[in-house]
């Protein structure tokens, strides 16, 4: 009898609590989800929070690295030889795994990208390497149209796509070159073509220039400029100091691992400034430029490109 008393007195407490819990304000309910220590930017396309990559339990790599990037930022990440810049990129590919941190991409941890959701992953990122890594034995055409081909596009959105970025780089005349054909400045910008054919929100650079004289440069920086300018977040790693002075943009610095340096507000002045891209190579070279390309169409909402890369 008492036994039975003592479970209805159960049963009514449980319901006295479900029915206050009804009735709590929404906020209670549920506990925040847990955000990491310091403020994020809701337009944040790029997070590292605390991030460290030792190689081989090594003091080398990159150590407790923090910033953000914002959507449509154009961003330089410079150091010396060995300070950590192309690790810092190799985490953002997840070619490296961090050891501790976190690395979120459009509001993501990118630790949660299974293996099989990858190549969604990459191909909302545009990579352009110093050496070029072009297919030695495909033409300029060829190159670029294999981007597209391995994301499944169609033959029609080849024959669409392909055109268009040849003729916005620069390369309409080389379409049928092999890149032993080609000029190490024409080599990157079929890089560069290929990088942008899918229209990518975020383009990663790990030193474009570095292979390139000063003139060739500015072609290039024009061309990530104009890339930037149609809504791609664009970072690019460089030890060219005097070109980044030039361009005015913002500048993280990395030293023996460190993020020693972040000018986000400093004297580099407002990010994405209107200058055409004519007027931005004329503050590159002193000189004026050429009249601009526009592209024909904005990138989309990186949040939902980089969905498919995430959804279950
Ligand atoms: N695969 C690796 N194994 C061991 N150590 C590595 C490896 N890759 C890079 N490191 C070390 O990690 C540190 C950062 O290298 P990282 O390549 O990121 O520098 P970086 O800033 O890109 O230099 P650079 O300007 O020369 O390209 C260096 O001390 C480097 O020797
Ligand atoms: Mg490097």
């Amino acid at each position: 009898m008492a036994a039975q008393r003592s479970t209805t007195d159960r049963q009514r407490a449980a319901a006295a609590r479900r029915a206050a819990h009804a009735q709590a304000p929404p906020a209670t309910e549920a506990p925040a989800p847990s955000r990491p220590v310091g403020s994020t930017p809701h337009d944040a396309v790029i997070e590292f929070r605390g991030v460290t990559k030792a190689y081989d339990n090594t003091f080398a790599g990159v150590h407790d690295v923090s910033f953000n990037v914002r959507r449509g930022e154009f961003l330089f990440l410079v150091g010396q030889t060995g300070a950590g810049k192309s690790t810092l990129i190799r985490l953002l590919l997840k070619e490296l795994e961090p050891d501790s941190g976190l690395i979120r991409v459009a509001g993501r941890d990118i630790s949660e990208i299974t293996r099989k959701k990858m190549p969604y992953y990459r191909r909302n990122l545009g990579v352009v390497f110093q050496d070029f890594k072009l297919l030695p034995n495909r033409t300029v055409h060829d190159n670029v149209a294999y981007a597209l081909q391995v994301t499944g596009a169609s033959r029609k959105q080849i024959r669409r796509q392909v055109p268009d970025i040849l003729r916005l780089t620069g390369l309409s005349t080389k379409l049928h070159n092999y890149p032993h054909q080609l000029s190490g400045g024409e080599q990157q910008r079929v890089s560069v073509a290929r990088a942008f054919v899918n229209h990518p929100p975020l383009l990663l650079a790990d030193e474009p220039t570095g292979n390139l004289d000063p003139d060739t440069t500015i072609g290039i920086m024009q061309l990530l400029y104009r890339i930037n300018k149609a809504g791609t977040t664009v970072l690019v790693a460089t030890h060219d100091e005097g070109m980044v002075n030039r361009m005015r943009r913002r500048v993280v610095e990395m030293q023996g691992g460190h993020l020693i340096r972040d000018e986000v507000a400093g004297g580099y002045g407002r990010q994405g400034a209107d200058e055409s891209t004519a007027e931005f190579g004329a503050l590159m070279r002193g000189e004026p430029a050429p009249a601009p390309q526009r592209l024909a169409r904005r990138v989309e909402e990186p949040d939902s490109l980089f969905d498919d890369a995430f959804a279950d």
